[in-house]
């Protein structure tokens, strides 16, 4: 297949300032708090970070897929100039599918077991397309060419549970991609899959976002993932980026003590099986602080070895170490903006002390 990149690099999405929090009954969980990033047309944002920072409610935000308790509180999703938080909710639910389609961990929560992936796949067409059943039914059996499941027309008659894990996770893509969406989220596609599946479903993400210029946003808990798989990559650590770059500038050049430490947990791939010496994200030590009540300023302290006593003092805002390459870190020089009511008392004094 031929590369369509004619206007691979134009912006097609930019999240800007989203928050996102579930009014609980402990207190107000800030899951995303304040995040930022661009996509462009026909490449690929990996979103990183260990379980339970933000990336999945990040993924249902930009789909409005948020239920209460959550809400999204602020921020905007501009998809293509047009910011989804206005879209009323049937507009929003033709955006869903059409141009935006996502796949998750687990296929067998999305597929139905009472029906076979054939028929669950031309659903998924006939929901956006006003066709006859038996083609639909055809797209069906094609699309699962393209995805490379063996056999596509015996195959379109299996049910869900006699297919691999791998096999289904090509059934998910292909009902993902029927209608030729713009963006493609796959938030952690190859997590439940052993690792030669992995490497095969991920070959097979690249080839379709380079053969239909899909924008992806790939989010996962495992750096190793996105590193030959995407353009940039955004760092999530509790509820916040805390560093954006070029995969490249990522892997090269990383500046936050967290993707320093995320770093430390990618097995080198030097070898295949090699992998079994794969160590656990867990090697950072500590956890992924509770997000109810988080003490202001970097959330990283408790974890950090280079924490600082200013880390606290306020939000610390982005600065760029070089060009395009972000991060949020007092020790890397990011500016520590005070808080309102610091900043409030320094109004107050300087009002105070006259002009
Ligand atoms: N329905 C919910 N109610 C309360 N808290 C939630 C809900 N869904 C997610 N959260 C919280 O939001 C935070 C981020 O979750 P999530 O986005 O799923 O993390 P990740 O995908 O990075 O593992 C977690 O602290 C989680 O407990
Ligand atoms: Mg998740």
């Amino acid at each position: 297949m031929t590369d369509v990149s004619e206007d691979r690099g134009s912006r097609l999405v930019e999240v800007r300032n989203l928050k996102t929090y579930f009014f609980t009954r402990r207190g107000i969980v800030k899951a995303v708090d304040g995040v930022s990033f661009t996509i462009e047309r026909g490449h690929t944002l990996g979103l990183v970070g260990e379980s339970g920072c933000g990336k999945s409610v990040t993924s249902l935000s930009i789909l409005r897929l948020i239920s209460p308790p959550g809400r999204i509180v602020g921020g905007e999703i501009l998809f293509d100039g047009v910011d989804l938080l206005k879209l009323d909710d049937e507009t929003m639910r033709r955006y869903r599918g059409k141009k935006i389609a996502m796949i998750f961990q687990d296929p067998m929560t999305s597929l139905n077991p009472v029906y076979t992936v054939g028929y669950q796949i031309a659903e998924a067409i006939l929901a956006h397309h006003d066709i006859p059943k038996r083609e639909a039914w055809q797209r069906a059996v094609e699309l699962m060419r393209a995805v490379a499941i063996p056999d596509p027309e015996q195959r379109a008659k299996s049910y869900p549970h006699e297919l691999s894990g791998g096999m289904r996770q090509r059934v998910m893509i292909a009902m993902a991609i029927s209608c030729h969406p713009e963006l493609l989220i796959a938030d952690e596609p190859t997590t439940a899959l052993d690792v030669t599946i992995q490497a095969q479903i991920l070959e097979l993400l690249e080839h379709l976002r380079r053969t239909m210029n899909l924008s992806m946003l790939l989010i996962t808990h495992d750096l190793g993932v996105v590193a030959e798989t995407a353009d940039r990559v955004a760092v999530m650590y509790a509820g916040k980026l805390v560093e954006i770059a070029s995969t490249r500038d990522i892997f090269t050049d990383p500046q936050h003590p967290y993707t320093i430490g995320l770093l430390r947990c990618v097995p080198r791939m030097t070898t295949a099986g090699q992998d079994d010496q794969r160590r656990r994200l867990e090697t950072i030590t500590g956890s992924v602080p509770d997000l109810v009540n988080l003490p202001p300023g970097c959330p990283f302290v408790p974890r950090c070895p280079e924490a600082h006593s200013t880390c606290r003092q306020g939000e610390i805002a982005f600065t760029e170490v070089s060009p395009g390459h972000f991060v949020r870190c007092v020790a890397r020089g990011s500016e520590v903006i005070p808080h309102p009511s610091e900043l409030a008392v320094g109004v107050e004094s300087r009002a105070g002390g006259g002009d």
